[in-house]
């Protein structure tokens, strides 16, 4: 007979605790015990370790599988995998609610020519049904089930043999080793575990789907970011069709890969020119506006960096970003006070990456500073001027990571110069057709941008 345990789970953090508590202990918020029951899981089941055997092997007599990646239709994916999904893998995939998870994924499940297994806890079979309709896809290969409980997924790996096994969402799927509602924290680690045991113990790369709560954290409140192997988050507006697939972090690869796609009537199309849809192409040359080079894992792109700066209407001045970390912007500003002398304190700025991006690449802080300048002086940056450097606190610009390819990025856009900072000279090995303007600090830059 299973042995019963009662336990109170912090549904915050995660704290457990043999007794409920108003104030948990750990991260200290109110009213978050939830009373829940473990089953001791017997040895040997889905909840086992994955080790083979309890004796140590040397390292180079483990066997590798020769065919270690599995491949999907869509490059754009298998890129932000590291060149497709090793084989037992346990993956998540979050992202905020309607932003396009399910649909992403099951295009993955039916392009692939092997079998696929689709588990969705949110929608009936119907549902699935006619979203694949909606995608225009069909394929013989994906299965999909609609069972949540978790216990019950090796059985159906038994009879269809995935190649790749998709759960959309760990929140709506259970396991009987824990009484507890589906979405509890108990169970997501608990179904997690036993997915990780499954990809583990049979090879199969397994994609978890997970909502992110309204700060932005994975729910089920970090815990599962350790356990998997890879993270991937899923961003965009929803009022924009653009979204941006992340990778935070990958055991098999590259991490900060993304890739873009495109929400449209039939589903994600991936696009594979970032740059021609995050600058808004304005004919007119207007103040306020830079283009700046940024790069995320292995893609640059360009994107458009707008600025208004004006006098402030209340006694503390207004700093607003989308897409840029409002800190970065106040100390840029802080900058260009200091060392430039531009009186920024009294002014209002309102900052926006173009197309609803956000960029974490400290590598526009140039761009940023050049695009506030422009619009504080209203003096227009040429349209074929790109920018790429991190601002120092002395005013310096410090050199970006991988020029050659951003500066191959901004020929193929048509721009005909890169201000770049003076320490990159030494990483440029190849003459490209752009002419490349070298500085020392934010002032030889605004001589070259404004002069
Ligand atoms: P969905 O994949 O259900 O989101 P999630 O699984 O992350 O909750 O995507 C839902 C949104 O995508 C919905 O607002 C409708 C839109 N959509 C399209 O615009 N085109 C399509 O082909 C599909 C299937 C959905
Ligand atoms: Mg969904």
């Amino acid at each position: 007979m299973a042995t019963e345990k009662t336990q109170f789970v912090c549904q915050s953090c995660g704290n457990v605790s043999p007794k409920w508590m108003g104030k948990c202990s750990n991260c200290n918020n109110w009213n978050t015990f939830v009373e829940e029951k473990h089953f001791a899981v017997k040895k040997g089941s889905a909840n086992a370790s994955l080790k083979q055997s309890n004796k140590p092997i040397l390292l180079h007599e483990v066997q590798e599988d020769e065919e270690k990646r599995l491949q999907f239709a869509d490059g754009e994916l298998n890129r932000i995998f590291g060149n497709g999904l090793v084989l037992g893998s346990l993956v998540l995939f979050a992202g905020e609610p309607g932003i396009g998870k399910s649909t992403l994924m099951l295009q993955a499940a039916l392009s692939m020519s092997e079998n696929a297994l689709y588990v969705s806890g949110e929608e009936s079979e119907k549902q699935i049904k006619l979203r694949a309709t909606r995608l225009n896809e069909t394929s013989d290969k994906c299965y999909i089930s609609t069972e949540t409980c978790m216990n019950q997924l090796d059985s159906m790996i038994d009879t269809v043999k995935p190649r790749l096994i998709i759960v959309d969402s760990i929140q709506t799927v259970y396991s009987q080793n824990v009484d507890a509602i589906a979405g509890n924290i108990s169970q997501i680690k608990e179904c997690a575990q036993i997915l990780l045991s499954i990809a583990k113990s049979r090879n199969i790369p397994i994609i978890i789907i997970g909502h992110i709560n309204k700060e932005g954290n994975i729910a089920g409140p970090k815990i599962l970011e350790h356990l998997v192997d890879t993270v991937i988050q899923f961003e965009g507006e929803k009022n924009t069709s653009l979204r941006i697939v992340r990778c935070l972090k990958n055991r098999f690869g590259n991490t900060n890969e993304t890739a873009i796609y495109e929400m449209k009537e039939n589903g994600l199309q991936a696009n594979t020119n970032p740059s021609k849809v995050l600058l808004s192409h304005l004919t007119e040359l207007r103040s306020g506006i830079s283009i700046a080079s940024a790069c995320e894992g292995s893609r640059s792109y360009l994107v458009e960096v707008q600025s208004l700066v004006s006098s402030a209407v209340y006694g503390t001045p207004q700093r607003s970003t989308t897409g840029y970390d409002t800190r970065r912007l106040n100390m840029i500003l802080a900058v260009l006070e200091k060392r430039c002398g531009f009186r920024l304190s009294i002014k209002d700025v309102f900052l926006n990456i173009a197309g609803g991006f956000h960029i974490e690449d400290t590598s526009i802080d140039l761009a940023v500073a050049c695009s506030v300048l422009s619009s504080n002086e209203d003096i227009p940056i040429p349209y074929d001027i790109a920018i790429a450097g991190e601002i120092g606190l002395t005013g310096e610009i410090r050199p970006v990571q991988k020029i050659e390819k951003r500066l191959i990025e901004a020929e193929k856009m048509g721009l005909k110069r890169m201000i770049v900072s003076a320490y990159n000279k030494q990483d440029i090995s190849t003459k490209p057709q752009i002419e490349i303007i070298y500085c020392n600090n934010v002032e030889q830059v605004f001589g070259a941008v404004f002069g």
